[in-house]
């Protein structure tokens, strides 16, 4: 138990570091919760009129929670990668740092599935990738890829099935804003100017 203890800690602590808000910071364009959809993730970072800074953001969100997941198989043993992975979505989820108000986790998810499920996490990107330049619309690419993750691990008869089906709920859930905007025809769609 010492060990799946460190391993949800090292995992949190990794995932809760909000780099969209870091970097935005970082690059003095304010804080990235006052614009947009008020997320810290990469599509409302590139709402900042910054394609670099969301790009960095999407890779270093995605990245964190791979580096958790194979850090901790080195330290703890090979069973504990994908306790780190969780401790790392729900670091990013509900970081303590930001009164627990953190990102949607679409990015975070593919970092957990690249080292432990590389078929689902190839999937997860192309459904994202795919549903992103037909639909143009980050939330449902995001969503659609979220719910992809189970649905690969039970085609894969992955133990991981629960844990990444608790995982899609949680995004879904962390999406009901912009559920709301779909049902109300008020989604922006990436690439177009906003009002
Ligand atoms: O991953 C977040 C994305 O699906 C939606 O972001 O800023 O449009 O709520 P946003």
């Amino acid at each position: 138990t010492r060990e799946l203890l460190l391993a949800i800690a090292l995992g949190y602590l990794l995932g809760s570091i909000p780099f969209g808000l870091v970097l935005t910071r970082l690059a003095g364009k304010g804080d990235v919760r006052d614009i947009g959809s008020g997320n810290i993730g990469a599509t409302n970072v590139l709402r900042t009129g910054s394609k670099p800074l969301a790009a960095l953001t999407l890779i270093l969100d995605c990245l964190k929670a791979t580096a958790a997941v194979l850090l901790a198989q080195r330290i703890f043993g090979e069973a504990f990668g994908a306790t780190a992975g969780a401790g790392a979505f729900i670091g990013h989820l509900y970081p303590v740092w930001l009164k627990f108000r953190g990102g949607k986790g679409v990015a975070t998810l593919l970092g957990v599935l690249i080292p432990l499920l590389p078929i689902a996490a190839i999937a997860y990107a192309l459904v994202w990738i795919v549903l992103l330049l037909t639909i143009r619309i980050s939330s449902v690419s995001g969503m659609g890829a979220a719910l992809s993750a189970p649905l690969s691990a039970y085609l894969l008869h992955s133990s991981l099935f629960p844990m990444l089906l608790g995982f899609a709920v949680l995004i879904l859930w962390k999406h009901r804003e912009n559920i709301l905007r779909l049902k109300d025809g008020t989604e922006p769609r990436v690439g177009r100017a906003e009002t």
